[in-house]
C-alpha cells in the first residue's frame, strides 16, 4: 500500500463481529475504566444501554457486529473525536487500533508508536510498582532508559503518585491508577495518543488537566484518537470527528459537524420514546419516571418555552413499593445542547422533598420567570430516597428549545443566545440603591 506521506492511520472496510454466548463471558469480565471506577450511576446506566446484556442473548450462537465495514484515514497531527451512543462500536475501534483485539475482517496500517489509555488492564501490570510500570511501559513503546528517566519526574508529579510509587500497582485506588495510567500514555511522547473517556473517570480538575495535556500533544504535532461522551471536551479539543452509530461511521468531519449530528439525534431520541420506555436509566428501580411535561401556569402542556415565562415541570412517576416512601429528593438537571450543566432544580436546596404515594402520582416543581435565554435544553431526572438510595436516574429524559419570551420586560426582542442564564440589571454612573 502506498502512503501519502502524512498519512499515519489508515483503516480499511474494518469489522468486527463477537459472537454472543461464547464471548459473553468475556464481556462479564471485562471491566471499563469507568465501571472500575465506581461510577455507580453511570456504568449502571450503560449496562442497561449495552444491546449485548444478559436478557437479550438467547442462544449462544447470536453473531454480533460491533463495527461493520468501516474505512477511513488520519492524518497526522489531527486530533480526532470518536462519539456516537452507547455500545455505537467506539471501544471497539479502539481495541482494535491499539491492536489489543483483531479486526474481523477488513485491515488497519499505522505509522508510528501508538500508546493508548483504554481498560484497566491493559498496559500495566499489577504485581509490579508504578515505578516499573513506568519503565516498562517506556520499553513497550520503544524509547530508551535515559528518555524514560528524562521524562519521570513531570509524569509522576502528573499522576500525583510520588507516595506509592514502589506499590505494586495492584493495591491501588482507581483514580491513582487512571492518572498514573494517563501520565504514562501521555508523557512517554507516542506518535498517536489513544484514549477512551478517560474524562468519566476523574474529578473536574484531573479532567481539565488531561484535557491540557491532550491538547499539549495536539500541538506537537502528534495525532489523538479521543473518544468521549463530553461533546464540549471534543469540539476544544479535537479538529476532527467521527460519528459512529451501530457499528457504522455516520459522519466523518469537522468535530463541530459531528457533534451536531450525533446531538441532533440524542434530541429526537427523547422525543420518540416514551419515558416509562425507556430502559437507559439507573437506580434501584423501586420509582420510575413515566412521563415529564412542561405546563405553563394555566396548566396547559408546552412543546416550547419562552424566557421570562412561569412555568410547571411535571414528573409522572410509578412507584413500585405497596406503601408511600417518604423524603424523597428530586432533582432536575437542565442542560445546554452541549451537556453542560446549566440550572439544577433540587427540592431539598428549598427544603421541598416529596413524599410519593403508592402506585403512581406526579411531582411538580413551580418556576417563575425562566432565566434561560435562547437555545436548546435537555433535562435530566433524578429521583433518590433521602439522599442516599438512587430510585430513578435517566439522561436526556426531554429535550425543549427556548425561544424568544421578554425576561426584560421591556418589550424588546432579540433575546441572546450566545449565554445561557438571564438576570436583570440597572445600569447607571453613579452608585445607586438596589431595590429588591
Ligand atoms: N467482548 C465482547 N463480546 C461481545 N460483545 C461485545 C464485546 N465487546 C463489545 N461488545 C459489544 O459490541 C458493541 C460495541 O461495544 P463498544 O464497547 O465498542 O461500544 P462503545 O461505543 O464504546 O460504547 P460506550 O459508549 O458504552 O463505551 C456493544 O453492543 C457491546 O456490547
Ligand atoms: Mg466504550
Amino acid at each position: 500500500m502506498s502512503y501519502m506521506s502524512d498519512t499515519v492511520i489508515r483503516v480499511e472496510n474494518v469489522s468486527k463481529k463477537y459472537v454472543l454466548g461464547h464471548q459473553q463471558e468475556g464481556r462479564l469480565n471485562y471491566k471499563s475504566l469507568r465501571e472500575s471506577m465506581g461510577n455507580g450511576v453511570k456504568s449502571l446506566g450503560k449496562k442497561l444501554l449495552k444491546p449485548s446484556g444478559k436478557g437479550m442473548i438467547k442462544t449462544a450462537q447470536e453473531e454480533f457486529w460491533a463495527l461493520k465495514d468501516v474505512s477511513f484515514e488520519i492524518k497526522q497531527g489531527d486530533r480526532v473525536g470518536i462519539i456516537g451512543r452507547n455500545g455505537a462500536g467506539k471501544s471497539t475501534l479502539l481495541k482494535i487500533l491499539s491492536r489489543i483485539t483483531e479486526p474481523t475482517s477488513g485491515s488497519i496500517r499505522i505509522k508510528g508508536r501508538v500508546a493508548s489509555l483504554l481498560e484497566v488492564g491493559t498496559g500495566f501490570h499489577p504485581e509490579l510498582t508504578g515505578r516499573e510500570n513506568i519503565f516498562l511501559n517506556g520499553a513497550i513503546l520503544g524509547m530508551s532508559k535515559v528518555d524514560i528517566t528524562r521524562k519521570f519526574d513531570e509524569m509522576v508529579a502528573f499522576a500525583e503518585v510520588e507516595k506509592f510509587l514502589d506499590t505494586p500497582v495492584k493495591r491501588y485506588s482507581s483514580g491513582m491508577y487512571v492518572r498514573l495510567a494517563f501520565a504514562v500514555a501521555a508523557h512517554l511522547e507516542p506518535e498517536i495518543l489513544i484514549v477512551d473517556e478517560v474524562l468519566a473517570v476523574g474529578d473536574a480538575q484531573f479532567q481539565k488537566k488531561c484535557l491540557g495535556k491532550m491538547e499539549d500533544v495536539g500541538k506537537q504535532g502528534r495525532t489523538v484518537l479521543f473518544v468521549s461522551h463530553q461533546m464540549s471536551a471534543v469540539e476544544s479539543l479535537c479538529t476532527r470527528g467521527i460519528l459512529l452509530e451501530s457499528g457504522n461511521i455516520c459522519l466523518d468531519g469537522t468535530s463541530e459537524q459531528a457533534v451536531g449530528v450525533y446531538l441532533e439525534k440524542a434530541y429526537s431520541i427523547g422525543q420518540i420514546m416514551p419515558l416509562f420506555q425507556r430502559t437507559d436509566r439507573s437506580g434501584s428501580g423501586k420509582v420510575r419516571a413515566s412521563s415529564f411535561r412542561i405546563l405553563n401556569d394555566e396548566g396547559v402542556p408546552q412543546s416550547s418555552l419562552k424566557s421570562g415565562e412561569n412555568y410547571y415541570f411535571e414528573i409522572g412517576y410509578s412507584n413500585k413499593m405497596t406503601s408511600t416512601i417518604k423524603n424523597v429528593v428530586v432533582s432536575l438537571d437542565i442542560l445546554d445542547e452541549k451537556g453542560v450543566r446549566v440550572l439544577l432544580l433540587r427540592t431539598n436546596f428549598s427544603q421541598n422533598n416529596v413524599t410519593l404515594n403508592p402506585d403512581q402520582g406526579y411531582i411538580y416543581c413551580g418556576i417563575k420567570n425562566l432565566p434561560l435565554a435562547n437555545g436548546s435544553y435537555r433535562f435530566s431526572i433524578f429521583l433518590s430516597q433521602a439522599d442516599a438510595e438512587v430510585l430513578d436516574y435517566i439522561e436526556d429524559a426531554a429535550s425543549i428549545a427556548v425561544d424568544g419570551g421578554d425576561f426584560f420586560g421591556t418589550g424588546s426582542s432579540g433575546l441572546p443566545s450566545h449565554c445561557k442564564i438571564l438576570a436583570k440589571a440597572n445600569w447607571s454612573t453613579e452608585l445607586f440603591e438596589l431595590c429588591p
